[in-house]
């Protein structure tokens, strides 16, 4: 992560921060709490999969997007990456009025359920902090990322890292090696709220464990063994999301069939993600993929991956 490089440059008048997407190879999610959120063992892979946020002065609060699902990204302050501004300059002093243009160009799939959001509202609150020079130090906007999102302080810390509570308490993990993955972007968005809520209903009268990071996939990911890495694979959430987009089982026989170490739906979906042996094998299940008219759009790429890094100006 080089969150500080650039920070306290006023001379720049543009900044771009790369930030990665992310695919959670453990999601145990617990039962519902009071405040709806659920307690997870949430661990977190970045994965080299980037959106680019940049960020210039303007006279008020703009956004634009760039890139294949661009005309799907809400450009109104409903934005993540919007209201990351508006809170640091909230709580920095530059409000009310916010005077920033942020462009994302946009690579990780709109609502597929790799932290495409988080990654820009982390984006930009790193983006925006080294415009304005603002002096926050990492736990101060950490703890902003907590107030955006759930997976919003992850976006900025990537690599790898157990996230607890409602998945912002991070632990870093060390990984041993490089993995490589295909991930494949499903026709249409799934809600996270909904897959959430369809979990809930699937598990209503069950007794639903405490969630616990497991042992075994934590050695797999220091050991960087990718076999043991397929074994471990596990999705709390994957049958709400196969329950509400049934299609997505299809779509993870034909990446295990084409020879995937192991496929899982990628957090709430609807991307699945599989991960294999090398590139080569990443080229035969990629292609595979592309000619069962499943998807979207599929991608070839590895983890982990750095966190939001400044870009040089
Ligand atoms: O924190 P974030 O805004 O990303 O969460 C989006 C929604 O996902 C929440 O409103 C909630 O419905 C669900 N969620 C949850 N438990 C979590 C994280 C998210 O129920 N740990």
């Amino acid at each position: 992560m080089t969150v500080d490089s650039n920070r306290t440059d006023s001379t720049r008048t543009a900044v771009t921060v790369r930030v990665p997407a992310k695919v959670n190879v453990q999601l145990a999610v617990g039962a519902a709490r009071p405040d709806g959120f659920h307690d997870l063992a949430n661990v977190f892979l970045a994965v080299g999969l980037y959106d680019e946020v940049t960020v210039t002065p303007a006279d008020g609060l703009r956004i634009t997007c760039s890139g294949p699902d661009a005309g799907e990204v809400p450009l109104d302050r409903s934005n993540l990456a919007a209201r990351a501004a508006q809170l640091l300059a909230a709580r920095y002093g530059r409000g009310p009025e916010v005077g920033v243009h942020i462009h994302i160009d946009k690579d990780i799939p709109v609502a597929g359920g790799m932290a495409g959001g988080s990654a820009d509202a982390a984006g930009a609150l790193v983006a925006c902090d080294a415009l304005w020079g603002t002096g926050a130090s990492r736990d101060e906007l950490l703890a902003l990322c907590a107030e955006l999102g759930s997976d919003v302080p992850f976006s900025l810390v990537g690599g790898a890292a157990l996230g607890t509570g409602r998945g912002e308490r991070l632990r870093p993990l060390e990984v041993g090696g490089t993995f490589h993955w295909v991930f494949a972007a499903a026709e249409g968005g799934l809600s996270t709220p909904a897959v959430y809520r369809e979990f809930d209903r699937l598990t209503a009268g069950t007794e639903v464990p405490v969630p616990q990071a497991a042992p075994e996939l934590l050695d797999a990911l220091w050991q960087g063994d990718a076999v043991a890495l397929a074994g471990a694979l596990t999705n709390d959430l994957q049958p709400a999301a196969l329950s509400l987009f049934p299609s997505l089982a299809r779509t993870l026989a034909v990446g295990r069939g084409a020879g995937a170490l192991a496929g899982i739906v990628s957090g709430s979906g609807p991307t699945t993600a599989f991960l294999v042996a090398d590139e080569d094998a990443g080229v035969a299940v990629a292609a595979a993929l592309r000619g069962s008219g499943l998807c979207r759009a599929v991608r070839v790429t590895g983890s982990p991956a750095d966190g939001a890094t400044v870009l040089p100006g």
